[in-house]
């Protein structure tokens, strides 16, 4: 089968954001103790922060990280986080029917993030809290003034404000299984008028609404268009989340996950804009994509212990991906990449050990999984310009999505370089694809795929070097026009100067 595509430097979609390469880190399973932070690790530096996670966290292109939840953060109260250390209670964790000693919090994730050279996003809890505690929070963090609580964080040994820019109002508080979960006019005016007062303690935050826990919510839409509508004035984006995972073997209809985040932002960008035309109102509202991944909500590992049962840092949402899961990451990134115009913010979720890029043996070593991979590449090189593909591409039927392209791309254009990600989602067809660069002569950087006889292959600590992508052997380029073969199941990534 074969399919064209015509890349053109002046089908610009809109910049490429850092942003859109954000990761989450919640206090969930081993995310944070044992994933970040291991006092006693052989690689532990003088915070207890695990230079090998640092240095993959690095090397993964990671922008910016939402912090500390998730649901957690709906029951959290974040001075237990701060201050001397012995001095912290441990908290239940209704959210994961976990304990939390509070040896990280606020001020280890500032330092950790200035190690990892990443933006921290903040969610503060409108769960079981409310505008006073967002307020405080926000003064810890922002303020240089020699008010109490920002004087409580220069006596915790941070004298220069960390300026945090972006905050999350809430979590998913859409969702029933939410702690303090709300209706949409209920949550919708907790928002802005948190959101008000947050602005005037820092007019130059950047504040995202909770959207939807997922399309698939019952209150979908309604959800955004109530929320939007309350908080208009005060917010600048409104949250998008999405899990994607495999249901009952059909791998095919899993491969093609992609259109129905295309579906999400578009609907989602489609509400708000209604929104802006009752409200006579030229302001554009972004969407933070804040949480999207793989995750087999369904498997064992994603329920939360029971009983009297409260452990630290227990086995949650360890799932293991395979080689389908990272074509399905890589393409999920190809998304929001075409959607640069209105997807300002995006994280994978999460970054280590939970439904994560990153793996951690305790007291061993770090490892990556296979969707580290085109997300890293993606991070590296997508540079500039965002770039619409034509796309001509053969037909793929499937069971969930209904009849869809087999190929999916996008193309970034900065520094003179040319970068094309691609997808075939088929999984049984190569395709023989031509990319048209419409006149415009270039030099071949390298073309790498990432795929395997097997695409259930998953690695492990011990393999995780195997199966990686590769150079494209069929790659062939003349002038400007270039031709390879995408195999069945398979993420690429061409790069041209
Ligand atoms: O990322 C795991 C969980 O998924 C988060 O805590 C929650 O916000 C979402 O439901």
């Amino acid at each position: 089968r074969s399919a064209s595509l015509v890349v053109d430097p002046a089908f610009t979609v809109g910049p490429v954001r850092r942003r859109t390469f954000g990761s989450f880190v919640e206090h969930l399973g081993r995310c944070v103790y044992t994933g970040i932070y291991e006092p006693g690790h052989p690689t532990s530096d003088e915070d207890g922060f695990r230079e090998d996670v640092l240095a993959l966290t690095r090397e993964l292109g990671v922008s910016t990280i939402r912090y500390p939840g998730g649901n957690f953060v709906s029951g959290y109260r974040w001075e237990d986080g701060v201050g001397p250390v012995a001095e912290r209670p441990r908290r239940l964790d209704l959210a994961w029917h976990s304990m939390d000693p509070n040896t990280v919090g606020t001020d280890e994730f500032m330092k950790w993030a200035a190690k990892a050279g990443i933006e921290p996003m903040m969610a503060v809890n409108l769960g079981t809290r409310g505008t006073e505690a967002a307020l405080d929070l926000l003064e810890y963090c922002n303020i240089p003034a020699d008010s109490a609580i920002a004087e409580r964080r220069r006596a915790n040994g941070a004298d220069e404000p960390y300026r945090v820019k972006m905050w999350c109002l809430g979590n998913e508080m859409d969702g029933p299984w939410q702690i303090g979960h709300k209706t949409a006019h209920e949550y919708g005016r907790l928002a802005a008028e948190t959101a008000r007062a947050m602005r005037m303690m820092d007019p130059s935050i950047e504040l995202v609404a909770c959207g939807s826990s997922s399309r698939a919510m019952p209150t979908f839409g309604e959800w955004e268009r109530t929320v939007l509508t309350q908080a208009w004035e005060f917010v600048d984006m409104v949250s998008a989340h999405a899990y994607y995972w495999e249901r009952g073997d059909d791998l095919q209809s899993f491969l093609g996950s992609a259109v129905d985040m295309d579906r999400f932002i578009e609907q989602v960008a489609a509400t708000a804009d209604a929104v802006g035309a009752a409200n006579k109102s030229e302001k554009v509202i972004g969407i933070s994509f804040d949480e999207w991944n793989v995750w087999y909500q369904d498997r064992a590992e994603s329920k939360p212990p029971t009983g009297d049962d409260w452990p630290v840092a227990p086995v949650l949402l360890e799932d293991n991906y395979s080689v389908a899961d990272a074509v399905v990451v890589g393409n999920l990134l190809i998304s929001l990449l075409r959607h640069t115009d209105r997807v300002w913010s995006a994280n994978l979720a999460q970054l280590v050990n939970v439904i994560a890029p990153i793996m951690t043996v305790p007291g061993g070593k770090a490892w990556k999984q296979t969707i580290f991979h085109p997300f890293a590449l993606t991070a590296r090189h997508a540079s500039g310009e965002v770039l619409r593909v034509h796309l001509d591409s053969p037909q793929l039927p499937t069971t969930e999505f209904g009849t869809i392209p087999a190929l999916d791309a996008v193309a970034t254009s900065g520094d003179g370089n040319l970068t094309v990600f691609l997808v075939n989602r088929s999984l049984d067809e190569s395709v023989t694809t031509s990319l048209d660069l419409r006149g415009q002569e270039h030099d071949l950087i390298e073309a790498l795929t990432l795929s395997n006889d097997d695409p259930r292959y998953q690695a492990s600590a011990e393999d995780d070097d195997t199966v990686v992508p590769l150079p494209n052997r069929s790659v062939k380029l003349d002038g400007a026009l270039v031709e390879l073969t995408l195999p069945p199941a398979s993420w690429t990534m061409v790069r041209l100067a």
